[in-house]
This record gives C-alpha cells, sequence and structure tokens, in this order.
C-alpha cells in the first residue's frame, strides 16, 4: 500500500468492474493507427474503487493489487478524465483522485480505462456538473478505445474503435475465472503483432485487405438466453495469436484451465489474462485452485460504474 487516502468529508466514491471480451474482432489497420473492431464486451465482478474528495490541485495515489505499476502523475488515465472534465466545464481540476485497484493492471481487463471512467463519474458528482451518461461516454471516448463502456455494465457490442457501444442483453450469470499473469502486455504491441502475423500469412493488415469485422450473430443470441455451453462455443479473440506469440507461456496457461473443467479459454483483450468460462460455480472454484493463487473467480455481467457509500 501507498499513499494510502485518509477519508474526507464529501469525497464521492465510484465502484467500476473490469470487462472481458468475449469477441473481439479487428479490422485491418487504419490511417490514423487504429483498427476497426466489432467487440462484444461483458463486465466482470471484479472492480476498482476511485475515491474524488476536494483538493488545492490534482493529485492521484492508489493501493492494492499491483500499484507499483501505474503511474501517480498527469498521465495517469484517472488524471486525465479528470482533466479533460474539468476543462469541459472551464474548471480547473481540483481534485484527489484515490484509486483503490482489485483489476489486474495491464491485464486486457480495461483495468486503467475503468479507473478513467470512474473519475469521470466521481468527478462530474463532486463538481455538482450534472453531465449526462451520453455525455460522460463521449468524454471518456476522446481518452480511450476502453473507457466508455464500464459507464455503461452489462454487456454491449463495440464498433468504431470500440468506443461506439450497442447495449446486449444477457440473461442469465455466467461463471468466470481469470488467470493474472505477472508484467502486462502493452496494447499497442499487442496489436502491431497481430498486423505483423496478418502480412507473413499473406492475408494483408491494412483496412480494404481485412474482412469487415462484424458481430457474431450466435454469440449475441448465446448472450441472450444466458446458456454458457452455448457462450463457451462462440468465444472468439482475434489477439489472442499475437498474445500468445508475445508471451508463449499463456498457451500451458489456456490448456491448464481447460483440462481443469472449463468449457472454453481465452485470452482477455489484448491479454496477458487468461480467462475461462465455467459451467458453474463449484466448477469454477476448482478452475480456480487448480490454476494457482494468481486466479480469480468473477461473476457476469457485472453493473457499470456506480457512486457508491
Ligand atoms: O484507445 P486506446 O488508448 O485504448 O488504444 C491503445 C492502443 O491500442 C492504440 O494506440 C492502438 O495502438 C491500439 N488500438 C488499435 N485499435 C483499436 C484500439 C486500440 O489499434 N480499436
Amino acid at each position: 500500500m501507498r499513499n494510502q487516502a485518509d477519508p474526507v468529508d464529501g469525497a464521492v466514491t465510484v465502484r467500476v468492474p473490469a470487462k472481458v471480451n468475449v469477441q473481439l474482432s479487428v479490422g485491418g489497420r487504419r490511417p490514423d493507427g487504429f483498427h476497426d473492431l466489432a467487440t462484444v464486451f461483458l463486465a466482470v465482478g471484479l472492480y476498482d474503487r476511485v475515491v474524488a474528495a476536494p483538493a488545492p490541485e490534482l493529485r492521484i495515489t492508489a493501493e492494492g493489487l499491483g500499484v507499483d505499476g501505474i503511474p501517480l502523475d498527469g498521465t495517469n488515465l484517472a488524471a486525465r478524465a479528470a482533466a479533460a472534465l474539468a476543462a469541459r466545464y472551464g474548471l480547473e481540476p481540483r481534485v484527489h483522485l484515490h484509486i483503490v485497484k482489485d483489476i489486474p493492471v495491464a491485464g486486457g481487463m480495461a483495468g486503467g480505462s475503468a479507473d478513467a471512467a470512474a473519475a469521470l463519474l466521481a468527478c462530474d458528482r463532486l463538481w455538482g456538473l450534472g453531465a449526462s451518461a451520453q455525455e460522460l461516454r463521449s468524454v471518456g471516448a476522446q481518452l480511450g478505445s476502453d473507457v466508455p463502456f464500464p459507464l455503461l455494465g452489462g454487456a454491449a457490442l463495440g464498433t468504431g474503435r470500440g468506443d461506439v457501444l450497442t447495449p446486449l442483453e444477457v440473461g442469465g450469470s455466467f461463471h468466470w475465472v481469470f488467470a493474472v499473469a505477472d508484467g502486462g502486455l502493452s496494447t499497442p504491441a499487442v496489436y502491431g503483432e497481430c498486423d505483423r502475423l496478418r502480412r507473413e500469412g499473406g492475408d494483408g493488415d491494412l483496412a480494404g485487405q481485412v474482412p469487415e469485422p462484424a458481430a457474431d450473430p450466435g454469440l449475441v443470441e448465446a448472450l441472450r438466453s444466458g446458456d454458457p455451453y452455448a457462450l463457451a462455443g462462440c468465444l472468439a479473440n482475434d489477439l489472442q495469436a499475437a498474445a500468445v506469440s508475445l508471451r508463449p507461456g499463456l498457451a500451458d496457461t489456456l490448456d491448464a484451465g481447460t483440462e481443469a473443467g472449463a468449457l472454453a479459454a481465452l485470452v482477455s483483450g489484448s491479454g496477458p489474462t487468461c480467462a475461462f468460462l465455467a459451467p458453474d460455480a463449484d466448477t469454477a472454484a476448482k478452475i480456480a485452485a487448480t490454476l494457482g493463487p494468481a486466479a480469480r473467480v468473477a461473476l457476469a455481467p457485472a453493473p457499470g460504474a456506480t457512486v457508491v457509500d
């Protein structure tokens, strides 16, 4: 723990979930360097908290899982979120953001984006701005492709860079296990490796050479039905080969979870966290026990960023 915040009168606390991409279809590289996506986000019950308190100037502190890996200056995505929201309203970002981390850092579960989303909601409440949910999502989209979704939670199709969201219905609870790897993977590096593997395979890597990504109707229906067996048959991540290429040990982790009873396994987002879909809570606990102390069990869907006491 470092720089733990003292409780402050008037502080606003927001709880925000992690995500797993149950579908991540990646189009070709665009002229702006991004990739068009068709991705289905599912919010999962691993949560960070962000406490926003009045302060003379913008200040960031953090405690919890993996905090040595996050910057505590103006480059922190949560700090940039507070600054962007303040600037939009012609304010100075006079806030102390204290981040309590439980989502793996640089793990492919959008932990940094979740903190930025939480900071937007917490600062909106702290400063009494009354911004609409759509407005917060639009400020979030300028900060990163994954920032709007944690504000929404549940499940959603993401198109464009992944930031244009269409909510999806989820008909039941899904049991997940997440194997958190030591050390993160850089998202741009994983996209770059995906491009490299495509060029090497002779398919080309540019928009126009790669098929336009589209949502899988079977997966959308599997979420709606709440059937884990149906969902297991549809899980797909175009970044998985790239993540495994950069971190070959992930292949063994994926195999170990499957052998322990997972219905399906995939790399979460750009990795290196591996995600396992279990048929029920008992099997999820068994898979987690097999994978070791770094494995986490979580239910989905989880609600989006929420102000809590
Ligand atoms: O939007 P975000 O800041 O999360 O993206 C981080 C990096 O991931 C981008 O700079 C880009 O290299 C890559 N990326 C991409 N296509 C996307 C989303 C992210 O190439 N749709």
